[in-house]
């Protein structure tokens, strides 16, 4: 979804300025055009070099270039940008866009376009929680600008606090979602599950799967980038928490069971990725259980269906982990749980499935169509299914016109 867009990245001076060039990069990799404009104070953290290198186009540093490409420059950029971005931002440029002076390059873009604005400050700690750059932020934020909040960690001055610039993940995510907003999923809720649950047998052992929640995740982040409210509700996996969704972490069937019970009456769409475990231990102990001689018998039980019990108007989806007769299997799912699409995929082959980037799935529907998908990353995977959710989802309710 990057593909194609113009992406202003305009970096000011700060000692963050040296992770805009993964944000540069990031960006490019996924196709995007980007121009990047330096302040003169980045300029003093590194180099225009790194960034002509990594973006591919020429970087703007001054406000008139006459060997630019750009005519004038700040007025070209301005409108050809989809997303302005300003990463890392300083109190200094804070200020100034708080107060609309435009006395550099890249203040003069921000105040020229009438594309999205976001920010995500990078200072130390005293700057960032200064009432002066607080105000600032919430007249920019009132505005319509996107901040993306710095994270704690260590900073310049060799203490540890609040005023890090904010995770590369985190920023690429807020950059994609602001960008899919409008998307074909805009207004929609979507619940997604993802991962496998953990079934305790006593306070330091449980009973899982191989499950990672890679394809969980992919949904949830295609469907926020497609413009989607979406809520992930997520078993424990070692996956980093996706920006812009409402994330609900469970350990068991049970929890999970709840977690989707809660939102299932307001969602438009129910994809659940997660795998669930079929069975729990009947009771799980209350203290460490001893190592015996005579082995050990765990005596299980079922957990709840969820997919197969939930009730509601929503798209249901799921999943099927299949490792022999895949069609047959899914589809006898589908009609169970009374699914309007189910994903099965193999998991014997060994280029898919369970800790894989990628997936080969066979998405079959209700009128029994099987669509055979070729090995796509997951990310891709994950839109081939919201394509198929996005036509099964009634026609939202138009507005009525208000009465005078
Ligand atoms: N599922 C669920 N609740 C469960 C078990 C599974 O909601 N207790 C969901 C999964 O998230 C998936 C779909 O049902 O979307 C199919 O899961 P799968 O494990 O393939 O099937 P099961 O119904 O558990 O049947 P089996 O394990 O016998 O193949």
């Amino acid at each position: 979804m990057l593909r194609n867009k113009t992406i202003v990245l305009g970096i000011t001076g700060g000692i963050a300025a040296y992770k805009a060039a993964e944000i540069a990069s990031q960006l490019t990799q996924t196709g995007a055009n980007v121009n990047v404009i330096m302040t003169e104070e980045a300029l003093q953290f590194i180099s225009p070099v790194t960034f002509r290198a990594l973006a591919g186009r020429p970087v703007v540093t001054e406000m008139f270039d006459l060997a630019s490409e750009f005519s004038i420059e700040h007025v070209s950029l301005a409108k050809a940008a989809d997303i302005v971005v300003i990463a890392p931002a300083t109190a200094n440029i804070i200020a100034k866009l708080a107060a609309g002076i435009a006395d550099d390059i890249l203040c003069c873009t921000v105040l020229a376009t009438e594309a999205p604005v976001l920010i995500a400050p990078a200072m130390e700690t005293n700057m960032y929680t200064n009432p002066i750059t607080r105000d600032n932020l919430a007249k920019l934020k009132a505005r319509g600008f996107v901040i993306v909040d710095p994270a704690t960690g260590w900073l310049a001055s060799g203490r540890e606090g609040l005023g890090r610039l904010a995770d590369i993940n985190d920023i690429i995510g807020s950059i994609r979602q602001v960008l899919g907003r409008g998307g074909d999923l805009a207004g929609r809720h979507i619940v997604v599950t993802a991962g496998g649950s953990h079934e305790p047998i006593d306070p330091v052992r449980y009973i899982s799967n191989r499950s990672s929640g890679k394809m969980g995740y992919a949904l949830a982040e295609a469907a926020r980038d497609r413009g989607a409210k979406v809520t992930l509700i997520t078993a424990p996996t070692s996956l980093p928490e996706p920006v812009g969704i409402d994330v609900v972490k469970v350990g068991t069937a049970q929890e999970m069971r709840r977690a989707v019970e809660n939102v299932a009456s307001r969602a438009d769409a129910l994809v659940m990725a997660a795998a669930v475990a079929d069975y729990r231990p009947i009771k799980a102990a209350k203290d460490k259980i001893k190592k015996g001689k005579a082995g050990l018998t765990l005596r299980m039980e079922c957990t709840p269906d969820i997919l197969g019990t939930v009730k509601g108007k929503f798209v249901k989806v799921g999943f099927a982990a299949e490792s022999n007769n895949l069609v047959e299997n899914a589809r006898e799912k589908l009609r169970q749980k009374g699914l309007a699409l189910i994903v099965a995929n193999d998991i014997t082959a060994n280029d898919s499935g369970f800790g894989s980037d990628t997936n080969r799935v066979t998405i079959i529907d209700r009128k029994g169509k099987v669509d055979s998908l070729p090995l796509l990353p997951k990310r891709e995977v994950a839109d081939r299914v919201l394509d198929r959710v996005v036509v099964l989802l009634p026609k939202p309710r138009s507005r009525r016109p208000k009465k005078l």
